[in-house]
Formats: structure tokens, sequence, C-alpha cells
């Protein structure tokens, strides 16, 4: 029930601190560590490439997973949309694993590849929020999201969750492989859910922002680079499906190779910096877009952060911000579809699960 929450929406947006802190605590064995079923961790290890699988907002999920798997565990990842790999498969390497990212466990695009690599006779894992699921029961492993029902079409925690359990699987694979990881994701994750319990307690904040950039306009671009850039992409998904502006996730420097064309006085660009690595070459775009007339607003990793950015994110480890600067996205995204009076927890055109291809 959504008690006295207006909206499905705003009450799965407000659950994901406690989501993080049921999935510590659901993968916390007994030795008070955070562990993966061994069997899992055994099977994958015997994989030279681990491949995603996965629609929509759950791919976004996996192309953060491909990082968070990349950096700690060292093994390569390939994240595919479930519908492209099914009619136009890639030639695989020699020992492949699967893994299938679901929350509802019943997307038919996704189904079919899974039955495509099973009569290959590879191995497969399904992610999913739903025990029992078509997904669940037809791979060979399963970890749950733990994150509850999620009623609004627009999916929120079940990303969050989504990228947490990867998260353990990740860090759970390089301590088995002893690669050489300095990271306590236990600590790590509990600092991330003190730092989306902030964010959430900034409503206001971010309701008047949405108001301000997305008045009236029928378009949006989300920019980030590197893992800012694939929470930009769900940062768009989100905006398109409840608000119906229409909206892109670009990568920063790619702008200027063609869709910079786009940007006129009011175009609203939201960027977001949290890597080090990147925040001035993304605060270069920002300047390129201002000076043709965007309306620009920054969100940035406090450490990062300079005067002027619209939100500062607490601090996190820079391979959990997703779970962090996706909030902010999801709060915009909720605050812009609601000034227009939408549908929120009900889209247009949209069904909760895709059961056909
Ligand atoms: C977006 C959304 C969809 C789903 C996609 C995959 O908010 O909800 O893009 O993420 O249809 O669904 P699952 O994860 O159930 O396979």
């Amino acid at each position: 029930e959504k008690g006295t929450y207006p909206h499905y929406m705003l009450k799965e947006i407000d659950e994901q601190p406690y989501v993080i802190r049921k999935i510590i605590q659901e993968y916390t064995d007994s030795t008070h560590r955070l562990k993966i079923d061994e069997k899992i961790s055994k099977a994958i290890q015997q994989a030279d490439r681990i491949y995603i699988i996965a629609a929509g907002t759950s791919y976004h999920a996996g192309l953060v997973g491909k990082q968070l798997i990349e950096k700690l565990a060292e093994v390569p990842v390939e994240v595919h949309i479930a519908s492209e790999f099914s009619y136009n498969m890639p030639l695989l390497s020699e020992n492949p694993f699967f893994i299938f990212i679901s929350q509802s466990g019943e997307t038919a695009d996704s189904r079919a590849v899974l039955v495509q690599t099973k009569a290959l006779g590879y191995p497969a894992l399904t992610i999913t929020n739903v025990p029992g699921s078509t997904l669940s029961r037809e791979a060979d492993y399963t970890l749950l999201l733990h994150a509850g029902p999620e009623i609004a079409v627009a999916s929120t925690k079940a990303y969050s969750a989504q990228i947490a359990v990867i998260a353990i699987l990740a860090n759970d694979l390089a301590e088995q492989k002893g690669c050489n990881i300095s990271f306590d994701l236990d600590h790590e994750m509990s600092l991330v859910a003190n730092a989306i319990e902030m964010l959430a307690s900034q409503k206001e904040e971010i309701e008047s922002i949405a108001a301000s950039i997305f008045h009236k306009s029928r378009n949006a671009f989300f920019i980030g680079r590197g893992i800012d850039y694939f929470v930009m992409q769900e940062a768009a998904l989100k905006l398109k499906e409840i608000s119906y502006i229409q909206a892109e996730g670009f990568a920063g420097g790619e702008l200027k190779h063609g869709t910079i064309a786009l940007i006129e006085e009011g175009t609203p660009v939201i960027a977001l910096a949290t890597q080090e690595n990147v925040n001035l070459s993304v605060r270069g775009n920002v300047q390129e877009v201002a000076a043709r007339g965007a309306n620009t607003c920054i969100v940035s990793m406090k450490g990062l952060n300079k005067s002027g950015d619209a939100i500062v994110l607490p601090e996190v480890h820079e391979l959990l911000t997703p779970l962090v600067s996706v909030i902010p996205m999801q709060l915009l995204a909720y605050y812009a579809a609601l000034h227009r009076n939408c549908d929120v927890d009900k889209p247009r055109n949209l069904a909760k699960s895709v059961t056909v291809e």
C-alpha cells in the first residue's frame, strides 16, 4: 500500500536506503562478511567472459554492473540489450557466463535469450526481484533483489537493488580470485544508504529545480562521462517514460560530434560529475552548451563541486556513486511529471512487465 504517499513511485524512491540496508543484511554470512552463494561464485570463476542481458532500466543497471565487475573482479563483461542479442548474437568467448537482470523475471525479450543460451549449454544466473519468476526458474542460479514489490511502472528501487547486488557479486568474485582490492563494501554500502537518505530529504529543492528547468520544455539532455554517462541514460529514460519529455542520455564528449546542433535557447542540459578524472571535461561540455543558450544544471559529488552547482551529492566510494546520483534524477523525473499532470505511476503505453517479444 502506498499509505500517505501520493504515488507509489515516490514511496519506492524513498524506500531505497531501506532496500540497500536489507540487501546488506540478506547477503551477510555467518562470519559477518558480504557473500554470495559459493556455488555461484565458483561457476562464474570458470568463465572467461560475462554477458549481461537485460532491457530498459535493468539494462542500465547492467552497464554500471559491468564497471563494478571489471574494476573489482577483473573479468571482461559485455552488456547487451536482450531484444538485440536474441536476433543478432555476437561471437561469444570460449567459456561464457550469462547474467540476466530483470526486476520482474518475466521479460520475454530476456527469456528468449535465456532459451537460446541454455540450448547452447551455457550457465546462467538471474538477478531478479521475484522469486519463482520464469527467468529465475529457468536459469541455473538466482540472486534475489529483496527490494519488495515494485508497483510504479517506472523502475526506481529495483535499479538500485540490482546495482547493489552486482556490487556484492563483484566484490565476492574479486575476493575469490585474490584480486587486490582495498574496499570495505559493507561499510561503503552503509555510507550509500545514509547518503540516499540525505538526498531524499531535499525533495523541495529538487522539486523547484525540476519546475524551473523542465517548465514547458519539449526535450532535455542528460550528460556525463564514464559511469555518470550510464546513470544519465537511466535519468533520460525516467524522464521520458513518465513526463513524455523527449530526453537523451549522452556522453559529454560526443555532443560536439553532431547532437550539439539541437541545443537552442532554453534547452535543458543536466550534467553529472561524480568522478575526479572527468570532472573538468564534463564541466567543459556544460560551458559549450551554455554558450549556445542551454539551461544547464550541474549535479556533482562533494569534493568535486564548484559554486553554482545545483545539487551536491554526499561523498561515497567512486564505484558506488550511481546508487546516490540516480536519486535526484528519479526525483527530477517525478516532479517534472507531476507538474505536467501526468499519471506518474501508470504512464501511457507502458506495462509493468513486458511479456511479449
Ligand atoms: C523503466 C522500466 C523498464 C524495465 C524493462 C525491463 O522504468 O521499468 O524499462 O526496466 O521493461 O523489465 P525487467 O527488469 O522486469 O526485466
